[in-house]
């Protein structure tokens, strides 16, 4: 049997920099599809391609069994994923592994849950082998916090409401058994974390992994939208705040096995997420 081919989409970002390495692992030859021929991902077959050009993308998918299909947060994603559905349809792959969200809906209030379900409606008609991924919100994102983390703090309209959050490390690794394991044909998982956290219990895992001081406050949401106006296109900073309102309603927090499920073996916990983070949420001596 030939070695399947499997392209990575969003190759260069948070979850598509971890899928190539375990994809790798399993022995399968890896595209990674990149838009910078300048920053080629080591150690795999590089594509240049760009979400907005059909024929980039077709010819990125010549040859290929399998694709993993992440776009960027972007106000016409559902538009481009739904598209490069069509062609990787077009073109005869095997399977596509999609990557959405958890609590995707098309009745949602929130407009990225409804923009993911959307994308999942028109693949699962499409009539290609799919698997659906529907990641809780990412431990990563907490990166985005760290310049005020490293001050000792940071603010988010969230109340006390624990989410399930989830190593992105962990998502790579359960994209990358549902790229390679059939059984996972026409099943849609919800990926998280191994326990639901609230944002003042992150806090103090971050305390103790840096040895600092890091206090979690819960802000008004038309707080935390003004200090983000100007930083954020509209579209995405109304979606971020239906996001966190999402998730102060308690909407997040259920705790699901898929992970181990499909990896054989227990997602990372948030205190892990901080030990190997610990130096980026560190305060800076500038002295
Ligand atoms: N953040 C969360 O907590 C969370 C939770 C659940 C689901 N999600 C979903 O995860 C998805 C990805 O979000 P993210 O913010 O984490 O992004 P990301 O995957 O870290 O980064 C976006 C990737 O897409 C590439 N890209 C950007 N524009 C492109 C284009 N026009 N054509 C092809 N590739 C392009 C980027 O490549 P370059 O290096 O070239 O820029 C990068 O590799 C979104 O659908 C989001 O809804 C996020």
């Amino acid at each position: 049997m030939n070695t399947p081919t499997i392209l990575v989409t969003g190759a260069t970002g948070t979850v598509g920099s971890a899928l190539v390495p375990a994809l790798h692992a399993r022995g399968v030859n890896v595209r990674a599809m990149i838009r910078d021929p300048t920053r080629p991902v080591p150690g795999v077959e590089n594509v240049v391609a760009d979400l907005t050009d059909a024929d980039s993308i077709t010819a990125a998918l010549a040859g290929v069994d399998a694709a993993f299909l992440n776009s960027p947060s972007a106000e016409n994603a559902a538009r481009l994923q739904i598209r490069f559905a069509d062609l990787a349809h077009d073109a005869g792959i095997d399977r596509l592994v999609l990557l959405s969200q958890y609590a995707a809906d098309l009745d949602s209030p929130v407009r990225f849950l409804r923009w993911h379900a959307q994308v999942e409606a028109h693949v699962q008609q499409l009539g290609i082998n799919h698997t659906i991924l529907r990641p809780n919100l990412y431990m990563q994102a907490l990166l985005g916090f760290a310049g005020t983390i490293a001050q000792g703090w940071f603010a988010a309209p969230i109340g006390n409401a624990a989410v399930s959050i989830i190593d992105t490390r962990d998502i790579a690794a359960a994209a990358a058994a549902a790229l390679t394991d059939p059984v996972t044909t026409g099943r849609t998982y919800t990926l998280t974390g191994p326990r639901a956290v609230t944002h003042t219990q992150i806090a103090h895992v971050l305390s103790q992994a840096t040895g600092q001081t890091i206090a979690f406050q819960d802000v008004p949401a038309e707080q935390f939208a003004r200090a983000l106006r100007g930083v954020l296109p509209p579209w995405q900073l109304d979606g971020l705040v239906e996001d966190y309102a999402h998730y102060a309603r308690g909407e997040a927090s259920e705790v699901h096995t898929s992970v181990t499920d499909l990896t054989g073996r227990p997602p990372r916990d948030i205190t892990d997420f901080a030990a190997d983070h610990a130096g980026l949420f560190a305060a800076h001596d500038n002295a």
